[in-house]
């Protein structure tokens, strides 16, 4: 189980100190959203940021891509200190180059559906990958309200990777609260995601081990 602070919740006038804040609270990744204002209405921050934010981090940095061309941002995000990088099932045919170019980086390879996409956008890459975004809002803001329509995509997520023998990790991203992450985990669903419900709270670490308990405890067995 991993527990993912997304710093899009954060406070932007302090990046360093927010980062810090949510290592301090216990968190295993810090989730960091990368929006271009194309592929999603809103644009947050960039390369840089990132940059300025890794030797002072322990942290597995967790990039997330919500953008059009992701192509000309996989290099610099991977010298920036990205760890992981998460492209969108969206994309369609430049899905398998762009998993191609991340994994010649040496970096883990993400690949994200967004609530109106079919999970089955996802399968042709189930082995080529080490990370399944299911995305339980449609991205471009944070604080929306969980989609429980989703869920259906992480219970087959893990029907598949049981059946083939896989081993991406099911990660759940959106208004994912405390009684969400319970679903999320019932479901199938191993890393996660929060904004609001983590950087939102004053005391963060005791907001990052309720999470943790909670999903440990609706945690789904093989
Ligand atoms: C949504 C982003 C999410 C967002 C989640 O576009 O991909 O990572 O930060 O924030 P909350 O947890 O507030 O919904
Ligand atoms: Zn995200």
């Amino acid at each position: 189980m991993k527990i993912a602070p997304s710093l899009l919740a954060a406070d932007f006038g302090k990046f360093q100190q927010e980062a810090a804040r949510a290592e301090r609270a216990g968190g295993d990744w810090l989730h960091l959203d990368i929006m271009d204002g194309h592929f999603v209405p809103n644009i947050s921050f960039g390369p840089d940021v990132v940059k300025a934010l890794r030797p002072k981090n322990k942290m597995f940095f967790d990039v997330h891509l919500m953008c059009l061309r992701p192509e000309i941002l996989i290099e610099p995000f991977a010298k920036a200190g990205g760890e992981q990088i998460i492209i969108h099932a969206e994309l369609d045919q430049k899905v398998n180059d762009l998993i191609w170019q991340i994994r010649n980086l040496n970096l883990k390879v993400g690949l994200a559906v967004n609530p109106p996409t079919s999970i089955a956008a996802a399968e042709p890459y189930l082995d080529k990958i080490d990370l399944l975004l299911v995305m339980t809002v449609n991205p471009g803001f944070g604080g929306q309200s969980f989609m429980g329509e989703c869920l259906p995509k992480v219970q087959q997520a893990w029907e598949w990777r049981r059946q083939r023998g896989l081993g991406y990790r099911i990660e759940v991203d959106g208004g994912v609260d405390l009684a969400a992450a319970a679903e999320c985990a019932h479901a199938g669903a191993d890393t996660f995601v929060s904004g609001t419900g983590l950087f939102g709270k004053r005391n963060m670490k005791q907001a990052v081990t309720r999470m943790r308990a909670t999903v440990e405890k609706n945690r789904k067995r093989n």
